[in-house]
């Protein structure tokens, strides 16, 4: 089965990217045929910073390295090395309905907050769905903020298999319902675009200020308390062993526990969570060198796979 998934270097990744996406990267990449990339062409949407930008794709770029990507069986790379998506992209636009892309929530979202859209913004799921489809894709692991663009990928290779012939496959979308979203430091969706988040490899003291100054209600000490509810319960959800948490969620229950207690074990689970993979990620951060050679030789492998669809699609539209 063919895996592919694409993480945007629009900041220092955090553990709602990892617990939402990279985990499930890290876990299929070892049954499956594994594609993976920097999606630096979809970051340009959001106009960042030129120096930013190219800093956070090796910042990307060695956080998957440090969690344990394995660049032997999976295929590794930066989105913008293989060009030829954009113009894949192209060609997908011109037989995409302009309702599919006008019902898309996360546009309409990110226009409600204030963003000022540009085209690509707009058009970001068609460019989406030619990152998918350009290789084949069986099964597209992704949060589930992002089901919606997998559906319309899905609506988009329907389509264009039902006007030029089967060319293209039809992905699945993989979503790891026990994760939900993870959230950020004042209860919302953690996000890059909230400043809201905990880095995976934060320094230590800065993860334990930001836990404990978590979003809670305020129920007193003495009563019970509702799990489901709670920012802290729903991460120690991720990193605590299920009888820990079992024990955790009888506590709530109960009474008798302040939020300060959960959130110093917080602390300290977050912390050894991530704390085998810091030496790592320290070591690639000396040599980035090494690590825009991974991508180097990554896109070499992606661009070989792009092509032979791309030739075979624009043979079908009559280029
Ligand atoms: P951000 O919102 O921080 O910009 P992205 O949109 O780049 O994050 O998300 C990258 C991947 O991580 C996506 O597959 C997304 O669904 C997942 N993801 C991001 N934030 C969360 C979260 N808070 N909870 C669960 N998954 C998330
Ligand atoms: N839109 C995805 C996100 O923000 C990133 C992405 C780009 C992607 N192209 C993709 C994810 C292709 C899966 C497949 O998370």
């Amino acid at each position: 089965m063919r895996v592919l998934s694409g993480i945007q270097p629009s900041g220092r990744l955090h553990i709602g990217n990892f617990f939402g996406a990279m985990r499930q990267h890290l876990q299929l990449q070892k049954e499956n045929e594994g594609f993976y990339f920097i999606a630096d062409y979809h970051a340009l949407t959001s106009n960042p910073d030129p120096k930013e930008l190219s800093g956070y794709i090796i910042d990307v770029a060695a956080d998957y390295l440090a969690l344990g990507l394995d660049t032997e069986r999976t295929v590794f790379w930066r989105q913008s090395d293989v060009p030829q998506i954009a113009e894949f992209a192209w060609i997908l636009s011109c037989i995409t309905p302009m309702g599919l892309l006008q019902r898309c929530t996360s546009y309409k979202d990110k226009v409600s907050q204030g963003v000022t859209p540009n085209h690509g913004l707009f058009a970001y799921p068609v460019l989406q769905a030619a990152d998918i489809l350009a290789f084949d894709s069986n099964l597209v692991p992704v949060g589930a903020d992002q089901k919606q663009h997998i559906e319309v990928t899905r609506d988009i290779a329907i389509r264009f298999n039902n006007t030029y012939g089967e060319i293209l496959t039809i992905p699945k979308d993989h979503i790891l319902e026990s994760v939900a979203v993870v959230p950020g430091i004042d209860g919302r969706k953690m996000s890059k675009s909230y400043d809201n988040t905990i880095g995976i490899f934060e320094d230590e003291k800065s993860v334990k200020k930001k836990i404990m100054r978590m979003v809670t209600d305020s129920t007193p000490v003495e009563e019970p308390k509702a799990p489901e509810k709670c920012n802290i319960f729903a991460m120690l959800r991720l990193v605590a062993e299920p009888d820990e948490l079992k024990e955790w969620e009888n506590r709530y229950r109960n009474g008798g526990m302040g939020y300060g207690e959960a959130k110093k074990r917080l602390v300290e689970l977050v912390i050894e969570y991530f704390r085998p993979y810091r030496q790592k990620r320290a070591e690639l951060e000396t040599s980035k060198d090494y690590v825009q050679q991974v991508l180097d030789k990554g896109a070499e492998r992606a661009r070989a796979v792009a092509l032979k669809t791309i030739a075979k699609v624009k043979k079908a539209v009559g280029l």
